[in-house]
């Protein structure tokens, strides 16, 4: 398997100053370092993790970028356009798009696709695909209909998109082009009742590793969050098959041992920052 990447796109090269991010939002953290005019696809960016990288990254990209924000439920994602609309990167021209829509199905890809052209310009220094969307393992095994529409989604689409996008954007000079996984610690252990979660992890962590190996130009992080308080933690505590798993996960609920958002983003916005990890790693928020 290959990576095709030839162009759709017509573009002259603008390399980045890397000066500070939207005005009001001095790099403080990073100081001189930001993501660049960058066109961001962020895949579940309704709620949980995804909802987080975006309004963690609007603080990170120069004026001029754009945000394409993808998920099925279009209430959620218009107010959180809305909210980055308002906000000082908003303000400062920084524009959002969202696609609701079902990846699992080869016309959300299309609508994707379509939409992050529509919202590419030839200014654009940084294209920046995090593939966060996904979907816990409530999954009956028997029934291959359910399995393949697990793995159609939580796999196939990311590995669709993820051609779909580097196509779209081939390599040119001045381009930097940046492909997230949103990986887990399921890529590289077995949890029992998990099968399919941790199987669709760890083929998504050899896919991205594979496309690294195939682009030394492209940079690529698979970032497994740490355990997220968000909707598919209170799934797993409350609908996982093995009860152990079940227990272990209520202990670290009520212990508080769960980890924000907000803090699992930032050691994320901080190796992309940094932009110092090796292509196609897998790192996890504890190793930082
Ligand atoms: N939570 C954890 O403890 C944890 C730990 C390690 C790794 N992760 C990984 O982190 C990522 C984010 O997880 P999370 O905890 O934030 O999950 P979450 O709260 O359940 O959010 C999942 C996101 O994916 C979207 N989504 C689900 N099915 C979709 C579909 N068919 N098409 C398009 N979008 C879809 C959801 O939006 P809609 O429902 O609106 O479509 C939502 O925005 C996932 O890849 C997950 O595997 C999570």
């Amino acid at each position: 398997m290959k990576f095709r990447t030839e162009s759709r796109l017509t573009s002259s090269s603008n390399v980045s100053l890397f000066c500070c991010a939207a005005p009001g939002h001095a790099c403080s953290v990073y100081c001189g370092r930001h993501l660049g005019r960058a066109l961001c696809i962020i895949t579940g960016a309704s709620r949980g993790f995804g909802r987080t990288v975006a309004k963690e990254l609007s603080l990170r990209v120069k004026p001029g970028s754009a945000f394409v924000l993808v998920a099925r439920s279009e209430s959620e994602l218009q107010t959180l356009r809305a909210e980055l609309a308002e906000s000082d990167a908003g303000r400062a021209g920084l524009e959002v798009r969202y696609v609701a829509t079902d990846l699992g199905l080869t016309e959300g890809l299309e609508k994707v696709t379509k939409a992050v052209q529509e919202a590419a310009s030839e200014l654009i220094e940084h294209v920046l695909l995090v593939n966060n969307a996904g979907k816990s393992p409530s999954v009956v095994f028997t029934e291959m209909a359910e399995v393949n529409s697990y793995l159609s989604f939580n796999v196939s689409s990311v590995l669709c998109l993820t051609a779909r996008i580097l196509q779209a954007f081939p390599q040119r000079p001045g381009l930097r082009r940046t492909i997230v996984n949103i990986s887990s610690l399921c890529a590289l252990k077995p949890f029992p009742s998990w099968v399919l979660y941790c199987a669709g992890k760890a083929a998504r962590d050899m896919i991205f590793k594979v496309l690294a190996e195939e682009q030394p130009d492209l940079r690529v992080l698979s970032y497994a969050p740490g355990p997220l308080d968000t909707d598919m933690q209170l799934e797993a505590r409350s609908k996982s098959g093995d009860a152990t798993l079940r227990k272990s996960f209520n202990e670290m609920f009520t212990r508080g041992q769960l980890v924000s958002c907000e803090e699992s983003c930032n050691k994320l916005t901080k190796l992309l920052m940094e932009d110092s990890y090796t292509s196609g790693a897998h790192i996890d928020f504890y190793d930082i």
